[in-house]
This record gives C-alpha cells, sequence and structure tokens, in this order.
C-alpha cells in the first residue's frame, strides 16, 4: 500500500525576527515585492501567504536556494528565486514594486555551519563570504596592511583594542598565515582580558568586523537603500531590519533624510535647496522584539525595524558621507 503525504514545509532552521510586526505594518499585502535577503524564506512566504502577487526574492548566497528545493515549487510563478546582491535589486526586478523587506546580516544558517567560517564558535577555514566569490576573510587578515586591519576592527567592530589586535594578527601571520576561524580566535584572545560572566566572546566585535568588511556590507546597505528607493511606487514600503547600531544608524539617517524637505546639509556638506521628501516615515520610532518574541528568539534582542513609504516624488542619490558610514568604507567599491 501507497500511502500519500501532503509535504509539510519542513520547520525552519532560522527563527524568523519581526515578521509579524513587518506583516501587521504594511497590511494589506499586494502586489509585487521584493526580499532582498531571502535566507530562509520565511519573508518570503509570510509575503506570500499575506496576499503578495509575486515575490522576486534575491540573495547573494547560492546555497540558501536548495534549501527552499521542497516548499518553493508549491507558489508557482508566485516566486520568482534570484541570486544576486540588493544593491541592485531595483534592475533584477526590473519593474517598480509595491514593497521592498530587507532583513541585514547573516543568517543562523550561515552561523551554524561550520565550513562558512562566520563563526568564532565552530572550528572551520577563515571564510566569511556569503556568496561564493571574492576574497575571503583568510585573504583579508593575511594582506592588508596593519593600519587597515585595525581601521576595520575599530570602525566596522567598535574594537577598542583595534591597533593591539592588528599587531597581533601581523605578527602571527609572519610566522604562518591565518587559515582558519580558531586561529585567528587564539590570537584575538590572547589580547583581550578573559570575559566576566555576562560578556560577550572576545572574539565577538573582531569576527563582525571582518566579515562586514569582507561583504562590503555597508557598500551594500547604502546602494540597496538607493536601489529601493528607485524600484518603489508611489505608495510603496520599505521594510529593513538592522541588528546593530551602526547598521540602524545608516537606515535611520537614510530615511530622515530622504523624509525632509529642508535639503540634509550638514556641517560637511553645503545646505541644498528644498525638496519634496522621497518617503514618509511609518511609524518614525524604529521597532523592536516585543517580550513573546524574546522569550521565543532572544537573538532578536538587538533587532530594531524600520518602515517607511515612497512618496511620488522623483528618487534621489544621497550625498554618502551623510549616512554615518563607518569610515573605511568609503574607501571601498560595492561589489
Ligand atoms: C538574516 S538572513 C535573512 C533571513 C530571512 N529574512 C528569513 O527570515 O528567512 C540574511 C540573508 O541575506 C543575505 N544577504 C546579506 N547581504 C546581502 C546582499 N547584499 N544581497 C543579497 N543577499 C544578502 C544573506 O546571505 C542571508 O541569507
Amino acid at each position: 500500500m501507497t500511502l500519500t503525504r501532503v509535504a509539510a514545509p519542513p520547520a525552519s532552521p532560522h527563527i524568523p525576527v519581526l515578521l509579524r510586526p513587518i506583516l501587521a505594518a504594511v497590511a494589506p499585502v499586494s502586489g509585487t515585492w521584493v526580499d532582498g535577503t531571502f535566507g530562509a524564506g520565511s519573508y518570503t512566504r509570510g509575503l506570500l501567504d499575506a496576499g503578495a502577487d509575486l515575490v522576486i526574492a534575491i540573495d547573494r548566497d547560492p546555497t540558501v536556494f536548495d534549501l527552499a528545493k521542497s516548499w518553493a515549487g508549491g507558489y508557482g510563478d508566485r516566486l520568482r528565486l534570484v541570486e544576486g546582491t540588493f544593491s541592485e535589486l531595483d534592475e533584477i526586478a526590473g519593474e517598480l514594486v509595491d514593497g521592498v523587506v530587507l532583513d541585514l546580516g547573516v543568517s543562523s544558517m550561515q552561523l551554524d555551519q561550520p565550513e562558512r567560517g562566520f563563526s568564532f564558535l565552530r572550528e572551520g577555514p577563515l571564510d566569511m563570504r556569503m556568496s561564493a566569490s571574492g576574497p575571503s576573510a583568510a585573504d583579508l587578515v593575511n594582506s592588508a596592511s596593519e593600519e587597515d586591519l585595525a581601521d576595520i576592527l575599530y570602525h566596522y567592530g567598535e574594537e577598542r583594542q583595534a591597533r593591539r589586535i592588528a599587531r597581533a594578527i601581523c605578527r602571527a601571520r609572519a610566522e604562518a598565515p591565518i587559515e582558519t576561524t580558531t586561529g585567528l580566535v587564539e590570537i584575538v584572545e590572547r589580547q583581550l582580558p578573559r570575559p566576566k560572566p555576562g560578556q560577550s566572546h572576545p572574539a565577538t566585535r573582531s569576527f563582525q568586523a571582518i566579515r562586514i568588511a569582507v561583504n562590503d556590507e555597508f557598500g551594500q546597505l547604502a546602494a540597496g537603500l538607493e536601489a529601493a528607493e528607485r524600484a518603489l511606487k508611489p505608495g510603496g514600503k520599505l521594510a529593513v531590519v538592522t541588528f546593530h547600531s551602526l547598521e540602524d544608524r545608516v537606515v535611520k539617517r537614510y530615511l530622515q533624510l530622504a523624509a525632509s524637505s529642508g535639503g540634509g546639509g550638514s556641517r560637511y556638506a553645503p545646505e541644498r535647496g528644498p525638496e519634496t521628501p522621497r518617503f514618509t516615515l511609518t511609524p518614525k520610532k524604529p521597532i523592536a522584539a516585543d517580550d513573546d518574541e524574546l522569550r521565543a528568539n532572544p537573538r532578536a534582542r538587538s533587532a530594531r525595524l524600520r518602515i517607511a513609504t515612497r512618496t511620488d516624488a522623483p528618487a534621489e542619490v544621497l550625498d554618502r558621507t551623510q549616512l554615518g558610514l563607518p569610515a573605511p568604507v568609503l574607501k571601498g567599491d560595492t561589489r
């Protein structure tokens, strides 16, 4: 006898963060949406189940699409999966869209795979590339100048011992290349005091900084916000979830400037003429996880959601020096 079963979606290894408040804030959902950070697909499924006609789901990590194979077909041509970066989401979409969601950073699936090299808790190659291409963390750590390493650790990780750690990395690599996550962890740990109970692992800030540099995360973020502005229809919604204050600051400044009519002058940039706001902030303040979500998923603690609605004013390119981008990104290009 053959048993016929309806395939249930597999339990997601990634618990989505702030999905409920996103769906509540953008309801009713219809039309075409871009999920610029597909990951385990929880946002995409949430949007499709809430009524989106089409979701264009983008991720720079090609491995995430294999994990979606078991359920993606069930949505037929309402779901389009694209390997790419959200910095190009307007070109990938190829049409004006009703909404864009971005859930920044790495997924727990990426963190949990030792061979990806993202985690300081797991031995693996020092890789940290979300996509399969470009220089790895080992390439960066073994070739960048001491000064650049210190800048990366300081500006992207807010590591106060950046200079000391950069010096130690350069001393260690003169003996032998640093090839593994644990090799880097040992170097960092030797430069910092033992953490007190409740403090984070000493390598947390260094790993965050190197991952951000390897993936050009701030260049991607600035370009992604600009691309979303170009892609959204009047009335279209933008929802961005950030995981640390450096990211949230960039999103906040971008949206404040794009929602202002004052020209956004600063002491670094001359004031421009009055403009029509390109976004309205809906709501004005960021949304954090509520107690229920925090109980179910303590990883949501630092997550912040900002939502804005596009007006009919033409898209503009902001002066990126006004966005509070950490310093080293201004030297590099967006990949
Ligand atoms: C936090 S996870 C998203 C999880 C997803 N919202 C969910 O609930 O299943 C972030 C994902 O975005 C991808 N990603 C990060 N930066 C990207 C970029 N610039 N362009 C495209 N994908 C990116 C990562 O590879 C990762 O899979």
